[in-house]
């Protein structure tokens, strides 16, 4: 059964948008229709924090709350969920939320205007934690901008939460649930307009779609996609929405390989990846903000195919596969054979990555690294990834890949080279320092001149092979 109703539930009642522009934003539906203002518009990109909510979802009878950029999530894609926005916090006897009072006491508030977003994600680790140290409160606030005074007195709020009482959601948490399961959410179908909407439930409702409609656009997380709504100003007229399908959303592992459903959200992955490959959360934590990853997809960052999507040298540095469906096939491609170019893939219309494979190496060693501007919240200028076995002091085997250095992530296939079956010795890196030069020619642009790029991506390695001699992390932040 599928339905153009969007229910979800809104100050414990059920709320219903009826055949709603697909391509309106949670963030206009809150401001211009609900005519709640508190929520902010600053970068409309995902890049402030300003127009922070907060998603309440069932999981196993239980609701886990994200912080999520409303600016670049789409209305539909409410379906089935509980909206918090920050009028919400204030409980019905008009007391205020203990964040918000904890804010007020540690004059957290200062121009005002990032103010909601900061409570919003502050609201949403204060549910999803049950203490509060210096690294949670750093994550949950790395997608949240004040560029007019500072964090200290934030920092000091969210501290003092520690010994905070319950709040009125908890003691509302029974009815919340047994809402959210009468809301059961629907496959979606919405025309409106010259526009189609898609969200099925299942992989087979999906095949059913792209085989009548082939030309649709997939839309998972939105982190990218929405852009081309709210910066390049123009419509998403064909959309599949991938999130609702529960069963892509997934994280399996083998003796040989760990599967990663489509639809799994990065932050899902970022906590399982730990024990495999500690380099790979350590950079999904510096991936973009908790909003970003509580809804963006690994699947996303490949289809996007940017040269400096974050997993994706480390993706091609473990030779992962991935698993592309259509509606009547289904094939894997290793990841290093699926970029052609810049932005391009060999994904065809009608076609969808339905998971990701990644190598479990036990005994070799994985580093990765990203150079960035800023430490959150900001895309890389280079990022290097490197998985090597060594034994009795000689490479046995080694991959290297890069993003930033050319218009696709890529493998430093002559650097490799030199390294293979060569002695673990600092002559042998200098040589194959040089043979980068062989395998990149990076360009400038506003993140980094092709000299710079160069000569980081040469010290990344020596910094790896500096980092397995010495057998320690020499880094300043991670
Ligand atoms: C503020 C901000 C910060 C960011 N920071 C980073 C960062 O630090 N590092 C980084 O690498 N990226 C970053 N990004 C980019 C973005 O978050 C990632 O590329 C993300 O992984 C995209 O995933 P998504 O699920 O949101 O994709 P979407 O936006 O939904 O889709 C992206 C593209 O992939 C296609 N697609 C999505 N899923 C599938 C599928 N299963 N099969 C086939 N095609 C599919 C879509 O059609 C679209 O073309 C940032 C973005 C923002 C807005
Ligand atoms: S308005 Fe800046 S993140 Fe949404
Ligand atoms: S308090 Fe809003 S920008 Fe600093």
């Amino acid at each position: 059964m599928t339905s153009n109703i969007i229910k979800f539930i809104l100050n414990d009642k059920i709320q219903e948008i009826h055949n709603p522009d697909p391509n309106e934003t949670i963030l206009n539906y809150i401001r211009l229709r609900l005519k709640k203002t508190g929520t902010k518009e600053g970068c409309a990109e995902g890049g402030c924090g300003a127009c922070t909510i907060v998603i309440g979802e069932l999981k196993k009878n239980n609701i886990i709350y994200k912080a999520i950029n409303s600016c670049i999530a789409f209305t539909p894609s409410l379906e089935g969920k509980q909206l918090l926005v920050v009028e919400d916090l204030i409980s019905e006897n008009g007391s205020l939320h203990p964040v918000q009072s904890a804010m007020v006491n540690y004059h957290g508030s200062q121009c005002g205007f990032c103010t909601p977003g900061f409570v919003m994600s502050l609201f949403s680790m204060y549910k999803n934690n049950n203490s509060y140290n210096e690294k949670t409160i750093e994550e949950s606030l790395s997608g949240n901008l004040c560029r007019c005074t500072g964090y200290r007195p934030i920092i000091d709020a969210a501290k003092s939460l520690n010994n905070s009482k319950s709040d009125q959601f908890k003691k509302n948490k029974r009815k919340t649930i047994s809402l959210l399961k009468k809301i059961r959410p629907k496959s979606i179908s919405i025309k409106n307009q010259n526009k189609k909407y898609f969200a099925p439930k299942t992989i087979n409702e999906l095949k059913k779609i792209i085989r009548k409609y082939p030309n649709l656009d997939f839309l998972s997380g939105g982190t990218d996609m929405s852009l081309i709504v709210t910066k390049q100003k123009k419509d998403l007229d064909n959309i599949v929405y991938l999130n609702s399908i529960n069963e892509l959303n997934y994280i399996k592992e083998n003796y040989k390989y760990i599967e990663v459903g489509a639809t799994t959200p990065l932050r899902q992955f970022e906590l399982f990846i730990k024990k495999y490959y500690s380099d790979f959360n350590i950079i999904l934590k510096r991936y973009g903000s908790v909003q970003i990853r509580n809804v963006a997809t690994m699947a996303g960052n490949i289809a996007t195919a940017s040269p400096i999507g974050d997993s994706l040298p480390l993706l091609l540095s473990l030779d992962a596969s991935i698993v592309i469906e259509s509606f009547n096939k289904k094939t894997i491609l290793p990841l290093k054979n699926f970029f052609i170019g810049y932005r391009k893939t060999k994904l065809k219309k009608g076609q969808f990555i339905s998971s990701i494979r990644i190598p479990i190496l036990k005994k070799n060693i994985f580093k990765a690294y990203k150079i960035s501007k800023r430490i959150d919240d900001d895309i890389s200028s280079v990022c290097a990834s490197f998985n090597l076995a060594i034994v009795n002091k000689k490479i046995k085997s080694i991959k290297i890949a890069y993003g930033g250095m050319a218009a696709i992530p890529k493998r430093a296939i002559y650097c490799e080279k030199v390294l293979l079956n060569s002695n673990f010795s600092e002559n042998i890196i200098l040589k194959a320092q040089k043979s980068l030069e062989k395998d990149f020619q990076p360009i400038n642009d506003m993140r980094a001149s092709k000299d710079y790029r160069m000569e980081i991506a040469k010290n990344l390695l020596i910094k790896c092979f500096s980092e397995i001699k010495q057998n320690k992390l020499i880094r300043l932040n991670y």
